[in-house]
């Protein structure tokens, strides 16, 4: 059955059981390998996604839920030559170490900025809460967000 979405501002129509995760059609079906496999069951947020603008574990979408939906991944945020300021940011505070989560977390916090564009770091850290890094890179994610934030204002 072929279903239909917006995938980083373009009409999308993927065949594909109406099961099978969201995830695995972004990666498989349209190449978009931004989002990341972690746990697989909604609690990392390595594979997070922006569905209607709402930070969500694309593991755990099934296809038919984003059926008609805006979905953005860390690819739509912004490219090599026109970034997102979150992405200059986290590349200026070096705030990335396996990157693994970095996808996750980039759109978890497009979203804060875009609901919230003067966030203190009290509010940054719980949008970042559902998303697990585990190599201890938090402060400087913290920091690059509240630089893009501030960069962004300019
Ligand atoms: S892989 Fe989806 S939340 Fe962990
Ligand atoms: S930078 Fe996130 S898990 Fe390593």
């Amino acid at each position: 059955m072929t279903h239909e979405m917006t995938v980083n501002g373009v009409r999308r129509s993927v065949g594909a059981d109406a099961e099978t995760s969201l995830l695995h059609v972004l990666r498989e079906d349209l190449g978009l390998k931004g989002p990341r496999f972690g746990c697989g069951a909604g609690l990392c947020g390595a594979c997070f996604v922006l569905l209607d603008g709402h930070p969500t574990p694309s593991c755990d979408t099934p296809l038919w839920a984003a059926e008609g939906k805006d979905v953005v991944t860390v690819e739509g945020l912004g490219d090599l030559d026109t970034p997102h300021p979150l992405q200059r940011a986290f590349l200026d505070e070096q705030a990335g170490q396996c990157g693994y989560c970095l996808s996750g977390i980039l759109v978890s916090a497009a979203a804060l900025l875009a609901r919230n564009p003067e966030p203190d770091e009290r509010e940054v850290a719980e949008a970042l809460d559902r998303n697990l890094c585990r190599c201890g890179a938090q402060r400087r994610m913290i920091r690059a967000v509240m630089r893009a934030a501030r960069e962004d204002r300019r």
